[in-house]
């Protein structure tokens, strides 16, 4: 059985005292479960200080909201995966739809971050999603197809278990719009069907595909109850801690 993901996008919010009370207010109330895993996503300036928190729990871990695709040298402002790896990071986030729609990201781009991540052993939490205007001219399937094949599917079948999928369509990210829970199975019937087809049935039944995009206390059991749907990845309301021990605990 897919261990579930609940994951905590704080995006750029709190300073890093706030983040560090929200952590300890989720770690203190979360109950444990072997049936599920906790990430908290907070900005990079958090990083060390929330690493140092979740390092004595099970349950939870912390990844970086990005990295550069270089490897080191004269980027001024990049990150670099090595840096994260060296301070402990377990994960990092690679092609959430603000990147791509407000940083120019790529799928040449990401493909590169998703380089650099596994050369340096972080767990890739790989985003993709259609925009409302390609859900509407029917084309996601497309659009979902060619994130993955571009930028992920270049991986081996080794490479690819450190990989989890957020599925994230970008009309439901921040308007309180949530895809429904069919709707959202049914994409990730289609993401496990494009990594059956390519990396064959025991890689495609072992990975994890969270969905995103307005993920609350009240919708978040409906939708991990779907078959295909592993967890979720949560941006407003994983910033306040009894919503989103509420979420986490809807991982069952
Ligand atoms: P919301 O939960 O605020 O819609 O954000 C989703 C998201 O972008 C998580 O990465």
């Amino acid at each position: 059985m897919r261990k579930k993901i609940v994951a905590g996008n704080w995006k750029m919010h709190t300073t890093p005292e706030e983040g560090l009370v929200l952590a300890r207010q989720i770690m203190d109330t979360a109950h444990a479960n072997e049936h599920r895993e906790v990430i908290f996503f907070p900005p990079f300036v958090h990083l060390p200080t929330i690493q140092q928190e979740v390092s004595v729990s099970p349950l939870f871990s912390v990844g970086a909201q990005n990295c550069s695709d270089q490897e080191k040298g004269a980027f001024t402002g990049e990150v670099a995966a090595f840096m994260l790896r060296a301070i402990d990071v377990s994960w990092v986030m690679i092609g959430h739809s603000e990147r791509r729609q407000y940083y120019q990201e790529t799928h040449a781009i990401l493909k590169r971050k998703v380089d650099q991540a596994i050369a340096h052993q972080l767990l890739v939490m790989f985003c993709c999603g259609e925009t409302l205007q390609q859900r509407q001219e029917g084309n996601f399937r497309e659009v979902i197809r060619k994130q993955l094949h571009e930028s992920l599917f270049h991986l081996d079948a080794e490479q690819i278990n450190q990989v989890a999928i957020a599925y994230e369509p970008v009309w439901a990210i921040g308007t309180g719009q949530t895809a429904t829970p069919d709707q959202a199975q049914e994409v990730h019937a289609f993401i496990r069907e494009l990594l059956q087809q390519k990396y064959g049935d025991s890689v495609a039944s072992a990975i994890r595909i969270l969905y995103g995009g307005s993920v609350k206390a009240d919708n978040a059991q409906e939708l991990f109850r779907k078959p295909d749907i592993d967890g979720g990845l949560v941006g407003g309301a994983s910033l306040h801690a009894s919503d989103f021990v509420s979420i986490i605990h809807a991982a069952e």
